[in-house]
């Protein structure tokens, strides 16, 4: 009789301690540390975290644990610190998948930086995350917490394009007058509607979906009384190359007149307008280096108000 009551009584006491042993797990209060206690520890990231951008999350006072200071990233730190430091026990950036990361820092940022096209940017999709570019405490730079320089911590991966802005005619990003940033979102852009429509690249639209290139060079935006459809249709990488080459004008082929022939030639017309568009006259005499140079008379190449063969 004992004996199975203590077998049942046993029993009970190994279901219930099991059921407590999960309890924790289960239904998980977290247990935060609060940010004070990482400094015995942690000395050099506490002091430096004052100056960080997200130091305002404290400085609030007004958020609630899992979105103040250390632990809105870190996750909570009670095991961590009653650990004495164990790794494990905390959320350490170290251990953690592309994914992990970009799911912990858009809790907060999913909105401004446009929570859908950075899901499917070419760097998320290539799991390139917020920490290969950003350096929360170590950051170099005093705007957007960048690992380094802007432009260094883009060729960290793409050196190859640091030798396209070293080519004689370029833009001036090695110079450091322009940056990577004024044509490209590296957060993704959503898919522009303009030419490069099916190779977009990153590239961040102007205002109202138009090209990059329009922010600065806005005497090309026309609207011009006689559009090059050319320019309104293929746009400005139709003829031009966006980084550097050794042509002139950053003109994608060394001679004007080759890059004109690619399309006013009649290529695939035998000799007759092919898709609607003009034949170079044959009063242009293409022996006669004269003509070579088509911009030197159609000078308002990009458009213009006066006529209808941009000659003025
Ligand atoms: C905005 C998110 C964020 C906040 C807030 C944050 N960290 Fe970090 N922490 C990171 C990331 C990301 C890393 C990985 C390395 C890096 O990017 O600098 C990291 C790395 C660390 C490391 C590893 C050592 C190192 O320097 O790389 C320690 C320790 C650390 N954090 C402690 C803290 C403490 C303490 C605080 C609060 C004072 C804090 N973190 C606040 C994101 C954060
Ligand atoms: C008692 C000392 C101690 C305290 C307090 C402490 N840590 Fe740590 N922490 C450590 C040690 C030691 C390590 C290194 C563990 C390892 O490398 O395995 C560590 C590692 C970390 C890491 C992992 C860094 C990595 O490699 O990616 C993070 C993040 C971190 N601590 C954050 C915090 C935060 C946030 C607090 C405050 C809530 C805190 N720690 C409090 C001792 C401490
Ligand atoms: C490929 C590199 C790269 C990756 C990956 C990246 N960023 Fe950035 N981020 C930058 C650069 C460069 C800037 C500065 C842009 C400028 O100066 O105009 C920036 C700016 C920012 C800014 C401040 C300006 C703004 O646009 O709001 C925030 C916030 C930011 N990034 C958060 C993130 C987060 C969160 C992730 C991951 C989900 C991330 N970034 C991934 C390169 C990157
Ligand atoms: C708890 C919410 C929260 C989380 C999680 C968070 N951030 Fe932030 N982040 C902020 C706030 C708030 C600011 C300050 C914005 C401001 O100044 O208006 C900020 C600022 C920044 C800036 C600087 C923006 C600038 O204009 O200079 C960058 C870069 C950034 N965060 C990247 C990250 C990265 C990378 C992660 C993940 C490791 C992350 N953040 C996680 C809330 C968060
Ligand atoms: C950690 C490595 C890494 C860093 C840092 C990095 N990138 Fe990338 N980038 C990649 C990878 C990987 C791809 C995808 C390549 C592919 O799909 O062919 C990519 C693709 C691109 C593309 C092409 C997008 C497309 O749709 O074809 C552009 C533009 C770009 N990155 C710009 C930048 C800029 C600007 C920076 C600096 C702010 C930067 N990257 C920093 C790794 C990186
Ligand atoms: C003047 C505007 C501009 C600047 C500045 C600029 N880019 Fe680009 N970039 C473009 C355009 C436009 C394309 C698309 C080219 C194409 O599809 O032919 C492009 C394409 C790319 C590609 C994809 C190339 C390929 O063939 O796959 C990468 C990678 C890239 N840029 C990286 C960078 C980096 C890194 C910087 C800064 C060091 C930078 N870009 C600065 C306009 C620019
Ligand atoms: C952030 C401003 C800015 C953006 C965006 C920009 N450019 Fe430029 N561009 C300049 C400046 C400034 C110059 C003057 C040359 C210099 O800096 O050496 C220039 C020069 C040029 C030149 C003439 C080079 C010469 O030899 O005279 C061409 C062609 C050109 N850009 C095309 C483009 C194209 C195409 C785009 C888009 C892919 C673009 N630009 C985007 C600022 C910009
Ligand atoms: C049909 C080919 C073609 C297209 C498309 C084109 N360009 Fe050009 N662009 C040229 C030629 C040719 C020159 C050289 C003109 C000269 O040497 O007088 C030039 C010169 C330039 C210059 C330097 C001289 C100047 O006029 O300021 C800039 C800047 C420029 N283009 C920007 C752009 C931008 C921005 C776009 C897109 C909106 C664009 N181009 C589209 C052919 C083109
Ligand atoms: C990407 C194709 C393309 C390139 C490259 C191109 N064009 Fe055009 N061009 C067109 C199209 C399309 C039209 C409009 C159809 C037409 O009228 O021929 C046009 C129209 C013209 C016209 C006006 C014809 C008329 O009487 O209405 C002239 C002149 C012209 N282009 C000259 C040039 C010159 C010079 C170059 C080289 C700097 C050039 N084009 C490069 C596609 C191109
Ligand atoms: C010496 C000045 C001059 C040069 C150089 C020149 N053109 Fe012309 N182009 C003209 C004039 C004038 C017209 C209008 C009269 C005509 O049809 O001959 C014209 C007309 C055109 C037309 C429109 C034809 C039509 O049917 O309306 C095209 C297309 C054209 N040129 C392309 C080119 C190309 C491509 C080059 C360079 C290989 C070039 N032009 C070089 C003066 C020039």
């Amino acid at each position: 009789m004992l004996g199975t009551h203590g077998i049942a009584a046993g029993r009970v006491f190994v279901l219930f301690a099991a059921a407590a042993s999960l309890l924790p797990l289960a239904c998980a209060e977290p247990q935060w540390a609060g940010g004070q206690v990482c400094r015995s520890c942690h000395p050099g990231v506490v002091v430096d975290f004052y100056r960080n951008p997200h130091y305002k999350t404290v400085a609030a006072g007004v958020e609630p644990p899992e979105r103040t200071g250390c632990e809105s990233c870190h996750g909570p730190a009670a095991e961590h610190v009653a650990a004495k430091g164990d790794k494990s026990r905390i959320r350490a950036f170290s251990e953690m998948q592309p994914k992990q990361v970009l799911d912990n820092c858009l809790r907060c940022h999913a909105e401004s930086l446009g929570r859908a096209s950075i899901r499917r940017s070419s760097h998320s999709l290539a799991s390139i995350a917020c920490n290969s570019c950003h350096s929360i405490h170590k950051s170099r730079t005093p705007k957007a917490l960048l690992a380094k320089e802007q432009r260094e911590v883009c060729y960290l991966c793409h050196g190859n394009v640091r030798a396209q802005f070293s080519q004689p005619f370029k833009h001036r990003v090695n110079e450091g007058f322009m940056k990577c940033s004024d044509c490209h979102n590296p957060h993704g852009a959503a898919a522009p509607v303009w030419g490069m429509g099916a190779r977009p690249r990153m590239t961040a639209a102007a205002l109202a979906n138009e090209e990059p290139c329009l922010k600065c060079h806005n005497d090309k935006r026309g609207p011009f009384v006689y559009e090059h459809a050319a320019v309104r249709v293929d746009g400005c990488l139709g003829c031009h190359v966006p980084h550097g080459t050794a042509n002139a004008r950053l003109l994608k082929r060394p001679a004007v007149f080759t890059l004109c022939l690619e399309c006013h030639n009649g290529a695939g017309g035998f000799g007759r307008q092919a898709n609607g568009v003009k034949l170079t006259p044959n009063t242009h005499n293409m022996a006669d280096p004269r003509f070579r140079n088509c911009v030197t008379c159609h000078a308002r190449i990009h458009g213009s108000n006066a006529d209808t063969r941009f000659l003025r």
